[in-house]
């Protein structure tokens, strides 16, 4: 998979280059380019963005910076995103759509955001990271490239995302590791006795309280789904 992620601050990226996802790049999963939008803007001022028409506060990233960013990255393969508050809430099952795409294009905003022409002309989908407003896209770009990057084939085990948050509608259970008593709290007697049909049965127990605890809206998708 290739990602690349249009911003005017590439210098925010730095996460991207540790951990889990520098050895999924390193081990070439995944290809990510950080573009700077400001490149494609002409000189001498590199102006980006300018007073929206119409008035109002702040200010607007121009179409032609973005038009060319984009130009230069997108082919027949590729598949444009918009991060926005007003785009469709992002979520696991978004997560693993984007995981099957070969290209993924991420366009972040910043200010008041962008001149909505980009997003006409190339047909761009917004996405939202979520009902609060951030100052720029940079932060939820992250946050969808680390979530997709995690599914590819091979970056983590495939038994971890099985059995995690949200598969199946619910959350994962509580988790313990050594030593099995720290300050004399004990690890459940169940998890330590090796009977692995008790294990599983104590964990889908707790996934259902833990889910119905703060999540009861995914319990709701699953009944729905089971009618
Ligand atoms: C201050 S916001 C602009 C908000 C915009 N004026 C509005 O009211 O919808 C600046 C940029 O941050 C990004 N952004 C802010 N909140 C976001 C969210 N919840 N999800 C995805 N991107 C977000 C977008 O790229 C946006 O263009």
């Amino acid at each position: 998979m290739k990602i690349d992620i249009l911003t005017l601050f590439p210098e925010m990226f730095a996460p991207l280059k540790e951990s889990i996802i520098k050895r999924a790049v390193d081990s070439g999963k995944v290809e990510i380019n950080i573009i700077n939008i400001r490149d494609f803007a002409n000189p001498p001022h590199y102006k980006c963005d300018d007073e929206p028409f119409g008035g109002g506060a702040g200010m607007i990233m121009m179409c032609e910076p973005l038009f060319k960013a984009i130009e230069s990255v997108n082919q027949a393969n590729s598949s444009i995103f918009y991060m926005s508050p007003r785009g469709k809430v992002f979520n696991q099952n978004c997560a693993v759509e984007l995981s099957k795409l070969e290209h993924i294009i991420l366009i972040c905003g910043h200010y008041e955001g962008i001149d909505q022409r980009v997003l006409d002309y190339f047909k761009i989908s917004e996405l939202s990271i979520g009902d609060y407003v951030l100052t720029g896209g940079e932060l939820p770009a992250m946050v969808v490239a680390d979530a997709v990057i995690r599914l590819l084939p091979n970056v983590i085990t495939a038994e971890s995302t099985i059995e995690e948050s949200f598969s199946n509608n619910l959350l994962e259970y509580n988790q313990y590791t050594r030593p099995a008593v720290f300050r004399e709290m004990s690890v459940p007697e169940v998890l330590l006795n090796g009977n692995h049909k008790k294990i599983k049965e104590f964990r889908e127990q707790q996934s259902i309280e833990i889910t119905k605890r703060n999540r009861p809206d995914l319990l709701r998708k699953n009944s729905k789904n089971k009618n």
